[in-house]
């Protein structure tokens, strides 16, 4: 080997360790051995050299290309290790630094209540039937044998929204609407929001009901009482029972007000029933024949028993609230006391 070719060895060396990464080293690289490079140039002046020597030179100059891959291989090899360690560094993970805590979600007392009716009563062969928020006067009152002035309408502070038509203020005239469309055997559970112009500590303009509807040949008051005895043992206490105190409501005949054994003391009396060992938990009766008729259904071949209740009661009482604001509050200091 010559000394220029010592001295482009010696360059490329000097070059190569003065790369600062792999895309100028490749630069470096490309200079000598790359196309129209260092090394290939030589080549060419074969040419110029005499038949005799030739081989030797081009003997000389393949020498001196692989010493410059060996050498840019090597400077390549270095780097990569160099690249490698530094990301590994910027990159590090700190096992042992405490994970990132994600505040969880609870779901909503109401939900949580209106999950645990579904899931009684549809455990009991009932279907979910929701009717709309919005509805008519027909739907709401009149099929309801409600007419126009009949007292009980007084009973419901109503917000009308057209002339005859109004924000549902029960959800029995779900009842309606699902006997029109299907004939008996029916049991129906439609739990649905309900509007009314009242507002105070047991009461909210928007709340939310669970109906319950049984048509069929033969149902009696006892298939109703069954049914609620098995519902209160399953949502209050397994000792709980029910009873029923008459009532009046426009669409059931008799009508009854069910009261469930307080699941507090037992039914000696206590702060919660007041004193009375019995608490008030819904309104239900025998379907009145008038609104069989409406809906196309014989009286005379077929009975049948609904009742209808108020979920924030229902969670009221299951949970000890003393205001049913702290349902529509939504303070996450209160709904995050329900979790499973
Ligand atoms: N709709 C009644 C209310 O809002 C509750 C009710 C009572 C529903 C008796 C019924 C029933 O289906 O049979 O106060």
């Amino acid at each position: 080997m010559d000394q220029e070719q010592q001295a482009l060895i010696e360059e490329a060396e000097k070059l190569a360790e003065g790369a600062e990464d792999s895309k100028a080293l490749y630069d470096v690289k490309m200079r000598y051995l790359g196309r129209g490079g260092k090394v290939p140039s030589l080549m060419q002046r074969m040419k110029e050299i005499a038949q005799e020597l030739r081989p030797a030179f081009g003997k000389q100059v393949n020498a001196l290309r692989e010493k410059l891959e060996e050498l840019f291989a090597a400077r390549e090899a270095r780097m990569k290790e160099k690249e490698m360690a530094k990301r590994l560094e910027e990159e590090a993970v700190d096992v042992t630094m405490p994970g990132k805590k994600r505040a969880e979600g609870t779901l909503h007392p109401v939900t949580r209540v209106k999950s645990e009716l579904i899931d009684i009563f549809s455990g009991m062969g009932f279907e979910v039937f929701e009717g709309p928020e919005v509805e008519t006067d027909h739907y709401n009152f009149t099929a309801l044998n409600t007419p126009a002035d009949h007292p009980a309408r007084d009973m419901q502070d109503t917000f009308y929204v057209g002339e005859k038509l109004l924000l549902r203020t029960q959800t029995s005239a779900g009842q309606i609407r699902l006997m029109e469309k299907k004939k008996p055997p029916i049991k129906m559970l439609s739990p649905g929001r309900v509007f009314r112009s009242d507002d105070d500590a047991t009461h909210s303009p928007m709340f939310h009901q669970m109906e319950g509807l049984v048509v069929d040949k033969g149902i009696t008051l006892c298939d109703l009482k069954g049914m609620l005895d098995e519902f209160a043992r399953t949502m209050f206490a397994e000792t709980a029972k029910t009873r029923l105190r008459p009532s009046y409501f426009p669409f059931t005949e008799p009508s009854v007000e069910v009261d469930v054994s307080c699941y507090v003391c037992g039914g000696h009396g206590c702060p919660l029933c007041k004193g009375t060992g019995w608490i008030e938990v819904l309104g239900a009766g025998m379907v009145n024949r008038h609104v069989l008729e409406n809906c196309g259904v014989d009286p005379d071949v077929y009975s049948g028993f609904a009742f209808g209740m108020g979920i924030e009661r229902i969670a009221m009482l299951k949970y000890g609230l003393g205001n049913i604001k702290l349902l529509t509050e939504n303070d996450v200091r209160f709904l995050g006391q329900f979790r499973d």
